[in-house]
């Protein structure tokens, strides 16, 4: 029989060693290397019957890729934004992680969906490791959904839970908040340790795929954006999706991260009001709220979010500097992409950046993350640096090349169409491939290189003391 070795696990990041050491090699976390009891493989945490050795397999058939597929069977929350997020409902036996940071709205979420199925008459199981029966019921009461049928509960054994869920009609819905808070007896650790997570996740997740109901997990999220300890869990999952936002902002936007039942790029966008979330069925509206028209070196960008339009305003702010190095600081866009728009701005249009702060920033709390986001981005930076207002009923898009040469994005009629909707006349985008030609809702303005957005703001009016240049 092999000898049984020691192992170490990192509580951060799940990385695994066979000595202790001070600093995790892997996420660089100090002191955050435990030894764990059982072995680190996760068999180790399997119940004895499904860890003893066949000295033979068993024969399986195999199936070709034609054949009968059924669309996986769906229970809609009856929340749009939400269900847009799953893929059309929660898919019966699956397991959903939902990550965000403390105090984001999750639980508001989890609560109104609950109430949402169990109105509709469904079985649904809410189980909380965080809040007192009492609270929940408080906060539940507070948004309205005092009376609905939902089933509640104050644990964090995983023996207890599943040995309850077991007994009566098999529930639609099953929220465990949150994952950190769960502990089973098969495995020794403290709860919240990677250990208990990742052996009480498997639990539940055996327990949705033999009973057929779906489960979400809560999980907690850490300050550098991982979901602490269920980053290992991510992969047992059928869906990660993340709940973000800040608090300055009243809205949250729900992500999904992998959904082996959907699609993976979509997002539903949520108001926090006094009665928990509202839907946000025009977000475009509401990122562009209080845009002040006449500022120089704002933008707006007809962004996609999966397959809904977007727009927000790219603002920026150049100017000199008073210090040895000029500050480059980005809220809600990639850095480097910034990075690479100010060098192409001065290697191909002569723009002399070297010796200003540059500020960088998508209104109202929006992350974007799309390369289309280039050209808009350059935009606000020249009308920042010119100090003349960019035309107040443009949009743009476009990706900037390191040659300065503006190229084509996907889905240029949806862009255009959704900034049509909100009044917009004029899209400053590269040249659209053959079939969006023609009947386009908004006038192009085709811009093929850098330079010829440089000289087009240029040309324009200043309004209010420029920035010097
Ligand atoms: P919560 O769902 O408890 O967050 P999480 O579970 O992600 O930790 O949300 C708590 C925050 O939401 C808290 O700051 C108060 C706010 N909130 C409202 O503004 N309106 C409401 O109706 C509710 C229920 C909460
Ligand atoms: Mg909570």
């Amino acid at each position: 029989m092999a000898k049984r070795r020691a192992t170490f696990l990192c509580q951060e990041c799940g990385a695994v060693y066979n000595r202790w050491m001070g600093k995790c090699e892997a996420c660089g976390a100090w002191n955050s290397i435990v030894e764990e009891v059982g072995g680190g493989d996760a068999s180790a945490n399997m119940p004895a019957a499904l860890r003893s050795p066949r000295s033979k397999g068993r024969v399986f058939a195999l199936e070709g890729l034609e054949g009968e597929t059924k669309e996986p069977p769906r229970t809609p929350a009856g929340i749009a934004e939400l269900d847009r997020v799953t893929g059309g409902g929660f898919v019966r036996g699956s397991v959903i992680l939902i990550g965000g940071d403390p105090g984001i709205g999750k639980s508001t979420l989890l609560m109104q969906a609950s109430a949402a199925l169990a109105s509709a008459g469904r079985r649904v199981v809410y189980i909380s490791g965080e809040e007192a029966v009492g609270q929940v019921r408080l906060r539940a009461e507070r948004m309205g959904l005092g009376t609905s049928p939902v089933e509640l509960a104050a644990q964090t054994n995983v023996e207890d839970i599943i040995a309850t869920l077991s007994e009566g009609e098999v529930p639609a819905l099953v929220v465990i908040d949150s994952i950190q808070t769960m502990w089973t007896d098969t495995v020794e650790s403290a709860p919240g340790t990677v250990t208990q997570v990742r052996a009480s996740a498997q639990h539940l997740i055996r327990y949705a795929k033999t009973s057929g109901a779906a489960v979400i997990l809560v999980g907690h999220v850490t300050k550098d954006g991982q979901i602490a300890g269920p980053r290992v869990v991510e992969h047992m999952v059928d869906a990660v999706a993340s709940f973000e936002g800040d608090s300055a902002h009243h809205f949250r936007i729900l992500r999904a991260v992998k959904n082996r039942f959907g699609p993976t790029d979509e997002i539903g966008v949520f108001e926090m009001t006094g009665k928990g979330l509202a839907e946000v069925a025009n977000p475009s509206a509401l990122f562009l709220e209080g845009r002040d028209k006449a500022a120089p070196g704002t933008a707006v960008f007809a962004g996609m979010e999966g397959t809904r339009p977007l727009l927000v305003e790219i603002q920026a702010l150049v100017a000199p500097t008073s210090l040895g190095t000029p500050r480059r600081a980005v809220v809600g866009w990639d850095p480097a992409r910034l990075s690479m728009v100010v060098a192409v701005l001065e290697a191909h249009a002569g723009l002399k950046l070297g010796m200003h702060d540059i500020y960088l920033n998508v209104a109202g709390g929006m992350r974007v993350t799309e390369p289309a986001c280039d050209l808009a981005a350059a935009a606000a930076l020249v009308s920042s640096l010119s100090g003349a207002a960019l035309p107040p009923d443009s949009v743009y898009f476009g990706e900037l090349g390191l040659s300065g040469a503006v190229r084509p994005v996907a889905q240029a009629p949806t862009r255009m169409k959704e900034a049509a909707k909100l009044g917009f006349s004029t899209a400053v985008i590269p040249a659209l491939r053959g079939e969006a030609d023609g009947a386009t809702p908004l006038r192009s303005n085709v811009i093929g290189h850098i330079t010829e957005l440089v000289a087009q703001i240029a040309a324009r009016p200043r309004h209010r003391n420029a920035a010097s240049g």
